[in-house]
């Protein structure tokens, strides 16, 4: 059973304040959304100022370990390399690699090259090579917080058209943030990404998308890069995602692996290219919280 909270007792959202002078007015906004069909999120997915400030301390790691990487990343390396870093990077700052063990994953990191769409897994004999581009994705827990983030490399020289592939990949981020605006919808990121893709010529996958993110590696929703405007979740202050389109030089469709049962590839062998921010609503608009 579930009390309706009275106008003077204490906020949910554990600002000490009373309801009414805290989240009540932003509570029966949402509920007019959901009367109106929409979906809305319910408060255990909201972040309080301090739930955020939490998460901006998981994200300083996940960013300088993503910026190590960078620094470091390069022909010739076998993507275990890749993997290393991150997780002595990681546990040096005192956080802890959120994929390691998640779901039985084996590693720290996931390594995509060219026609991986992600959740490729570090190993041995996998190595850089000239005209490869690999995304790394991290992701952080540092005291029951998450981050999570990943990048696009371009090792030695790449084609053009691969290289295009990532610049698109990392402009549809742009698009679609320029859509995030408190009380939008998911919807209107997804189109507007997915808009943008299709113009460049690309397309987007479908079955594999982002997420909420914060006390969870995954919390609701699954944000879609390929959903219709107006449509899925009502963004609010608080409400803390992850925009991370996968975006393939051909067709979307996409297969598993069957031996590892993680690795995504493309089905067409065409190159796949995505780049990852966490970012949480606010009142006037984003702020971006790891990349
Ligand atoms: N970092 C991925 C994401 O963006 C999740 C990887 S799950 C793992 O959601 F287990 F493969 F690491
Ligand atoms: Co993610």
């Amino acid at each position: 059973m579930k009390i309706k909270l009275g106008r003077n007792d204490q906020c949910w959202c554990g600002s000490g304040r009373k309801y009414k002078t805290c989240h009540m007015a932003f509570d029966e906004k949402i509920d007019t959304y959901r009367r109106m069909g929409h979906i809305v999120p319910d408060h255990s997915i909201i972040k309080t100022a301090e739930d955020i400030e939490k998460i901006k301390e998981s994200a300083k790691i996940n960013i300088a370990v993503l910026d190590y990487v960078a620094a470091n990343i390069k022909e010739g390396m076998c993507t275990q390399e890749i993997d290393d870093m991150v997780y002595s990077k990681t546990i040096e700052m005192g956080g802890i690699p959120a994929p390691l063990n998640y779901e039985g994953y084996p590693k720290s990191v996931c390594t995509s090259i060219n026609d991986v769409v992600c959740h490729g897994i570090p190993c041995e004999d996998e190595i850089l090579m000239d005209g490869d581009i690999v995304n790394v994705d991290c992701s952080t827990i540092l005291d029951g917080y998450f981050s999570d983030s990943s990048r696009m490399f371009m090792i030695g020289n790449v084609a053009d058209d691969m290289k295009n592939l990532v610049e698109v990949a990392h402009k549809s981020l742009e698009v679609g943030l320029s859509a995030v605006k408190p009380w939008g919808f998911l919807g209107d990121v997804g189109q507007a990404i997915n808009d943008y893709v299709k113009s460049n010529g690309y397309s987007v996958v479908r079955e594999i998308g982002g997420h909420g993110i914060g006390k969870e590696f995954h919390e609701e929703p699954f944000v879609s890069y390929v959903s219709k405007k107006g449509t899925e979740m009502l963004m609010v202050p608080g409400f803390c995602f992850t925009i991370e389109p996968m975006i393939n030089m051909g067709k979307c469709d996409v297969l598993v692996d069957e031996d590892d049962d993680w690795t995504v590839f493309t089905k067409d062998g065409s190159p796949s290219a995505q780049w990852e921010i966490q970012l949480v609503v606010t009142e006037d608009g984003y702020e971006i919280l790891s990349w």
